[in-house]
């Protein structure tokens, strides 16, 4: 039992931007942090942290709580044990009393398994350290590896006696329960007897995200055909292999400072990495790479460096790994070690500053890779190369961002000389095949305005909301500071002409309504835009191109590195503007009506959805109410734009 008192104290001491800070990464916005939710997949940010009051929501999924909370949550810890690492961060001593048999009969099935994989981390390296047979084996194996003393001890690395059952022995008689040893994988029963999983092997631990040993590796020292190099712990209530990464507790922080995680394929290459001064590394071992591990990494960073050996193994490797990665919205680079080297292998040859060295130069975007790498077997045979496109654009296929889609268009474009448009097509063919495949929701949204303002459809046509919030963002940025001179009805209902910058008609007009983004990071634009012009500053392209948030400063760099042609939107309905001015003014007044109206159908659908669905007489009445209003509303709106525009 925690102490009343004791619970108090943490619950003050527990900062909360602090406590979500170590697993997720926020930014500040406002007076609030904004980050990726840890407890459902997102792509744009709508995880909450409020330091003022204390707590954290997520618009998305609606999960919210204070620091105890999280923890156990995120976790997957009890009450006690949240308030023990809470208390354990903030150095906060427990007065209790010490554990009894029958308390720890009593804690939880994972919590035991916790206990039983602490104590055999520890037991491993007193073997390893402290034992005539551990030193003489294991530790002068990992020091003949290269690996060093310090090394050693961070990462806990240790070594299992070669008898039948030196480590079940021991646990046995120290207490532990053979359920729990049995049940971790530490230990095998067979016919009343047990034995050690891991015999004559040398121990690499894998820790959770907070630090605690979930399971391990254990490698083979003796040179035995038959047996497996590496045994891996099963899995079990605390170690789902599919949602861990090797290392990523020692690498979190440098992945958020560098902003970039290596990703390896073994437990040898995040050490030597490590001890080569690389810290921002884990590896996916003993599987191969899963969603849910790329997902853990996307807590941290939206960039991934894939460090593969370069036989063909390792690169058929990254192929898969790429598409996966790309698939969750994340950018993917590669690096490709010489043939037969791994990174650990490379890194024992080489100093530091030979192995950044090789890894910065040897970077490479995934559509060079891919076409380096295939470009080899092609030659001047056009089938072959028509293939090799289609591979390639396969994998910008995956891509969920329309934007992102369209920048590697380009680059591949310039890369196999091939004009842009054949790409786009090849693409949405693709995009299409996918669409009748999967009837889900789970499409990418944009295949509708993939070509961005179609010039052979109606404006009725058009009124998708996601498309006119992207038109406003585009004019915001590449035409927000430009001025335009606007009529307006001044007191005393006389027309005057004002000039003001296109942002501020823009801003305003939205504000006027209160409209709302679906998109957050379009959102989250306009927001810096409304607070930009309440200091009365008039922000510049340069603003978002600079964005600390890399996902807006692509979305600026994408929008400005598409030529926007104002007037082609125009002479579709025989309009010739000449001047710049003019046409900025027409397309400004234009996008935010229609963008109006798709708000207002937007509305009205979800109304009509829920008119289907009410039993209720008086709830019916309102929303026919509502509904009807709308209707007019939308008739005016409706009319003013088919005006603007042929007028
Ligand atoms: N690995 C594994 N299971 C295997 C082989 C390899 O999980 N059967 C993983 C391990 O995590 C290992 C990494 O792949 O760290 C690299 O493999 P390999 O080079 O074969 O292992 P090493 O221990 O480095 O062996 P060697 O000394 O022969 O290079
Ligand atoms: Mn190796």
């Amino acid at each position: 039992m925690i102490p009343k008192h004791t619970i108090d104290q943490i619950f003050e001491a527990a900062i909360i931007e602090e406590v979500v800070g170590e697993f997720v990464v926020l930014k500040k916005r406002g007076a609030n942090l904004l980050g990726n939710c840890p407890f459902h997949n997102e792509k744009t940010p709508s995880f909450t942290v409020s330091p003022a009051k204390g707590i954290y929501k997520c618009f998305g999924c609606g999960k919210a709580g204070n620091s105890v909370n999280f923890i156990m949550e995120h976790e997957h810890y009890t009450y006690p044990e949240a308030l023990r690492y809470l208390a354990n961060k903030y150095q906060i001593e427990i007065e209790e009393l010490e554990e009894t048999d029958a308390q720890k009969q009593a804690a939880n099935e994972k919590e035991s398994l916790f206990i039983v994989s602490n104590f055999a981390a520890n037991y491993f390296q007193k073997q390893l350290h402290e034992t005539q047979e551990g030193r003489s084996i294991g530790l002068s194996y990992f020091v003949e590896r290269g690996f060093r003393e310090d090394i050693i001890k961070k990462f806990e690395l240790g070594y299992n006696p070669d008898s039948w059952d030196a480590f079940t022995a021991e646990a046995l008689a120290q207490g532990y329960q053979l359920e729990f040893l049995e049940k971790s994988g530490l230990t095998i029963v067979k016919e009343q007897k047990h034995f050690d999983r891991f015999k004559g092997r040398v121990m690499f631990p894998i820790h959770n995200l907070s630090g605690r040993v979930l399971g391990f590796g254990g490698r083979i020292l003796k040179t035995d055909p038959k047996a497996a190099k590496y045994v891996n712990s099963p899995e079990s209530e605390i170690y789902h292999k599919s949602n861990v990464l090797y290392g990523i507790y020692f690498a979190k922080k440098s992945i958020i400072e560098q902003d970039n995680c290596f990703l390896v394929e073994g437990y040898t290459d995040v050490i030597s990495l490590h001890q080569s001064g690389v810290e921002n590394v884990v590896a996916s071992s003993g599987t191969s790479l899963t969603e849910g591990q790329i997902r853990l990494i996307s807590r941290y960073t939206q960039n991934i460096t894939i460090l593969y050996d370069g036989d063909a193994a390792g690169i058929k490797a990254s192929f898969r790994g790429i598409d996966m990665i790309l698939q969750e919205g994340m950018n993917v680079r590669v690096v490709l070690f010489p043939d037969g080297e791994d990174p650990d292998s490379f890194a024992k040859k080489h100093n530091a500053t030979e192995l950044t060295t090789y890894i910065k130069e040897h970077t490479q975007d995934f559509i060079s890779f891919k076409t380096d790498v295939l470009i080899k077997e092609v030659g001047n045979d056009p089938i072959k190369r028509a293939e090799l496109i289609k591979e390639i654009v396969a994998s910008i296929a995956v891509i969920p961002d329309q934007i992102k889609r369209s920048v590697y268009t380009k680059e591949c474009s310039n890369l196999l000389s091939i004009p842009e448009n054949a790409l786009i097509n090849e693409t949405n063919k693709i995009l299409r095949k996918n669409l009748s495949k999967t009837t889900q929701q789970n499409i990418p949204d944009e295949i509708e305005t993939y070509t961005p303002i179609s010039k052979d459809e109606k404006i009725e046509q058009e009124s998708d909301s996601k498309h006119w919030e992207y038109e406003i963002i585009r004019l915001l940025i590449t035409y927000g500071d430009k001025i335009i001179a606007l009529e307006v009805v001044d007191n005393e209902n006389k027309k005057q002409e004002q000039q003001v910058a296109t942002a501020v008609y823009i801003i305003s007009s939205i504000a006027e309504d209160q409209l709302v983004f679906d998109n957050p990071l379009y959102q989250q634009i306009v927001d810096e835009y409304t607070s930009f012009l309440n200091k009365e500053i008039i922000p510049s392209h340069q603003d978002f191109i600079n964005h600390t948030n890399a996902e807006i400063n692509s979305i600026a760099i994408s929008i400005l590195s598409n030529k926007y042609d104002i007037s082609e939107n125009w002479q579709k309905h025989s309009i010739t503007v000449t001047k710049e001015e003019e046409q900025i003014k027409m397309a400004a007044v234009n996008t935010v009506f229609a963008f109006k109206l798709s708000k207002l159908n937007q509305l009205i659908e979800k109304l009509q959805n829920e008119l289907k669905t009410c039993s209720n007489d008086e709830d019916m009445m309102i929303i026919v109410a509502d509904l009807t209003r709308y209707q007019q509303v939308k008739k005016q709106l409706a009319a003013q734009l088919g005006r603007i525009i042929l007028r």
